[in-house]
């Protein structure tokens, strides 16, 4: 077993995954994230069921998309929202820079949508879509729109984090799409 030094320099927590009785007797591995655990540290982040987005923005190229469930909202006032692209994407370029962005907040019935722009970032005609006043490409039937421009641009380890200021925003009634555990599903009201 591998273990990990603390700051102080003494060896303690134990790095490799172990298997252990948890407080009520369930099992539970538990471990210190670190590249030899990156699979476990990504499945207990998996364990957070989030909704879906797709961000849009306008390259040189066209319209860039990407599917994204690090959104959050941030701010009432000033407007402030926020996601997260990965610095190892091939769209981390267009996103980190892009002055004027969308935040499509993806329907229960747009697996379609999440699932064709986490593989590619164009191919927008085979959607509905049509191009904001400052450019943007908006993608149609969303749950939510928010349609942004950069407020802030943060560093954070494999990712950046990027603040847009809320100009406008769309809203419909419906359900939202949910991620959990790697899989795609509905929101069902138990109460
Ligand atoms: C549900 C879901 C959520 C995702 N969320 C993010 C995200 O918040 N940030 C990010 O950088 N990539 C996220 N991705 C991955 C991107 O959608 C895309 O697959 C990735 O950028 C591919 O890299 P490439 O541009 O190099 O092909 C997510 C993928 C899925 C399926």
């Amino acid at each position: 077993m591998t273990f990990s030094a603390t700051p102080d320099g003494q060896t303690a927590m134990p790095v490799s995954p172990e298997t252990n009785r948890g407080p009520q007797g369930m099992s539970e591995t538990t471990f210190t994230p670190g590249p030899e655990t990156a699979r476990q540290f990504r499945d207990a982040l998996g364990c957070y069921g989030t909704g879906v987005t797709v961000v849009t923005t306008q390259t040189d190229q066209g319209p860039l998309g990407m599917t994204a469930n690090s959104f959050s909202s941030l701010s009432l006032d000033p407007p402030l929202v926020l996601w997260a692209p990965a610095k190892a994407s091939s769209r981390f370029a267009p996103f980190s820079t892009a002055p004027h962005f969308a935040i499509h907040i993806m329907g229960e019935d747009q697996h379609d949508l999440a699932r064709h722009f986490a593989q590619t970032g164009g191919g927008f005609d085979a959607f509905d879509w049509s191009v904001s006043e400052s450019s943007v490409p908006i993608l149609a039937g969303c749950l939510a729109r928010f349609e942004c421009h950069l407020a802030a641009l943060h560093d954070a380890g494999d990712h950046a984090i990027v603040v847009g200021h809320v100009d406008r925003a769309a809203c419909r009634a419906g359900k939202g799409l949910i991620f959990k555990q790697g899989q795609y599903g509905g929101f069902a009201e138990k109460l």
